[in-house]
């Protein structure tokens, strides 16, 4: 299959365009480990339905996944408990609060609101936790979907997260005193933890969103990888959600289901097109890559990638 020369001039440009962004941002202290980041790491990578790759800057850049995993908690989460369990634990609507917000599980109702901030990724990781092998069998969902075998947990960053992680244990005593949590507080935030910190590069969460814009069937093998019921769920609530409290913000100016963390990473995902990732460490005030946004940003706009614009392009 031809390579695209469009898609690869446009992410040529997409990079230069986001270097100019980078100064605004900074790198998240909150986790002490990750101040380590260096902000003006730069990656992306495309990955399109006839299997071409398409990489840029620091794509071999390994970086913690931190809440792009809340993804592959919630798919391992219905997987495991299934539907009906897991909706009975967490909501589906958008907050407009901080990732780390305490505040609607005393004001709203005591449920999270969605599985995509803090609080709701801990009552999904709950449900993970009735696998025989929570850990083991996360990794292999995360590998298998990423498609490397070496994907492996940045022991730095799980120990710095569970040092400086109160606001996630206030949230699961929280909801094990509401009884929402079926397993111990400190047992699921351990999980938590732990499936923020997993390791992986730009090109591994493309390969993952390329699986879910192809509706969970890995286009370059045929092989269906996760149902269909369960990718639509994830990429709805990568649009509403995905961006925390930008997400509104983010679904108007770019229009691709995406999801970010605070490791620098955000991964889109576009319907039978392509899977995209990009990274750098430098965060807005609301915790999203200044970086990664911006390279999404104009991918978005020069290919015609938003979910309304129309697009004319097509892979090869
Ligand atoms: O719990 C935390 O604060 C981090 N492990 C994850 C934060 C993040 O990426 C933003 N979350 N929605």
């Amino acid at each position: 299959m031809a390579r695209n020369e469009l898609i690869e001039k446009t992410l040529t440009d997409a990079m230069n365009y986001a270097r100019t962004f980078l100064h605004t941002g900074k790198v998240a202290t909150y986790i002490p480990e990750l101040a380590k980041g260096y902000p003006d790491k730069l990656g992306a990578c495309v990955i399109t339905t006839d299997g071409e790759i398409y990489s840029a800057g620091d794509w071999h850049q390994e970086f913690t996944i931190q809440s792009i995993s809340k993804t592959l908690t919630l798919i391992m989460a219905l997987q495991t408990a299934g539907y009906d369990r897991v909706f009975s634990k967490v909501g589906v609507e958008p907050t407009g609060d901080a990732f780390n917000s305490l505040v609607r599980l005393e004001t709203k109702n005591t449920h999270p609101l969605n599985p995509m901030i803090n609080a709701g990724a801990i009552a999904t990781a709950d449900c993970c936790m009735n696998s025989k092998d929570p850990f083991g069998d996360f990794l292999a969902l995360t590998r298998k979907l990423c498609r490397r075998n070496t994907i492996h947990l940045d022991e730095a960053v799980f120990q710095s997260e569970k040092k400086a992680g109160m606001r996630n244990r206030s949230m699961a005593y929280l909801m094990q005193g509401d009884n929402i949590l079926e397993h111990d507080a400190e047992d699921v935030v351990d999980l938590y933890f732990w499936m923020c910190s997993l390791s992986v590069n730009v090109e591994d969460l493309a390969n993952y969103a390329l699986i879910l814009a192809n509706n969970g069937v890995d286009p370059r093998t045929g092989e269906t990888l996760l149902e269909d019921w369960i990718v639509r769920i994830v990429k709805t609530l990568m649009v509403t959600c995905g961006m925390y409290d930008a997400s509104g913000e983010f679904a108007m100016k770019v229009g691709i289901p995406a999801k970010s963390g605070v490791g620098g990473g955000i991964m889109g995902t576009v319907e039978r097109k392509m899977g995209l990732a990009a990274f750098n460490p430098a965060l807005d005030p609301k915790g999203n890559s200044v970086g990664a946004y911006r390279v999404l940003e104009y991918l978005s706009h020069y290919l015609g990638l938003h979910y309304f614009s129309g697009s004319s392009y097509t892979v090869s």
